[in-house]
């Protein structure tokens, strides 16, 4: 059975869909610190907090894993407020998590980030194996997370698996608390409002992925042969990188009118601290790593999501989907 933390996160929702999917609903136990989205759940269901030690142990002595999806965590910009919080879930409940992975003799993936890198670490096609000293609270628990990792593989043979993930856009489940929101709330924005006001500047590029990609990354690295990867603290993954600026444009292309304002605040200094584009070439050697999506393809199958989502049939017949609403 392959435990999932974090389900109903962002990423979580997505790919818990597609686990089940490959393994069947049976196979998966989702959990969160929140109740489930759904009544029923489209999974099993647990509540469950990474935190608390006992209650991890509880929940590995009565089920049988045989994998661990650790999602579970605290985003960039809530990391900034809350820095305590974000190390005790980040790094706390990952340790919870490597320490059951060791014991039960299981793999464990959990996904760390490009807040992982900084504002001293190369901007443009930043490296795999680079300068990592990040100014969040956030990004000091990834590569926390990373280096554990890293001593958890080399010293106890934990199959751990890891990819820095940069801005995952989706329309399935909102992001929380990230700097890279601003990438899906401006869809939402478009198609209910026709207006988005943009945290950061117009101008701040940065490395995204729609996830598709993103679940395909996952799905692709915990398939791979484990005797091919070199890296155990965590694979650099690149798909697009683009500006607001940029993809208020696709957007316009097909919602026309559309208006974009920047008010940049704190998130701002953040999304200057890290890449605009990532090297990913390991990734691509080790395991075979290669995206779908373009922008405008992005662009396109989110504005259909987002619309559906939303109920807005003119745009879905505009997009050629008047009967699928
Ligand atoms: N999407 C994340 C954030 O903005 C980056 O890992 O915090």
């Amino acid at each position: 059975m392959i435990l999932i933390t974090g389900a109903n996160g962002q990423i979580g929702v997505d790919l818990a869909e597609a686990l089940s999917a490959q393994h069947g609903t049976d196979h998966l136990l989702a959990t969160d610190l929140r109740p489930p989205l759904a009544d029923p759940p489209p999974v099993p269901f647990e509540v469950l907090d990474v935190t608390d030690e006992r209650a991890v142990e509880r929940l590995f002595s009565r089920c049988d894993f045989t994998q661990i999806i650790h999602l579970a965590g605290i985003l960039s910009a809530t990391g900034q407020q809350y820095p305590d919080l974000c190390w005790s879930v980040n790094v706390t409940g990952l340790k919870h998590m490597l320490d059951a992975a060791r014991q039960h003799e299981i793999p464990l993936f959990w996904p760390s980030s490009i807040a992982s890198f900084g504002p001293t670490t190369p901007r443009v096609e930043t490296p795999q194996h680079t300068i990592t000293e990040p100014k969040t609270m956030y990004g000091v628990t990834k590569v926390t997370g990373e280096l554990l990792s890293q001593f958890y593989a080399a010293q106890y043979d934990v199959d751990v698996r890891s990819v820095r993930f940069p801005g995952v856009v989706s329309h399935a489940a909102p992001p929380g608390g990230g700097t890279t929101d601003w990438a899906v709330a401006m869809f939402f924005d478009a198609v209910s409002k026709g207006s988005y006001q943009c945290f950061v500047g117009p101008d701040t590029r940065m490395p995204m992925m729609y996830m598709p990609d993103a679940v395909k990354s996952v799905l692709d690295l915990l398939r791979a042969d484990s005797r091919r990867l070199t890296v155990r603290t965590s694979y650099n993954v690149a798909s697009i990188s683009f500006t607001p600026a940029e993809l208020a444009g696709a957007i316009q292309k097909h919602v026309p009118g559309f208006t974009c304002t920047y008010a940049p605040d704190y998130r701002q200094d953040i999304a200057d601290s890290w890449p605009e584009s990532i090297d990913d070439n390991p990734a691509r050697t080790d395991w075979d790593w290669q995206p779908d999506f373009d922008l405008d393809g992005m662009v396109l199958d989110m504005l259909t999501g987002v619309a559906r989502r939303l109920g807005h049939t003119t745009l879905l017949a505009r997009l050629g989907h008047a009967d699928s609403i």
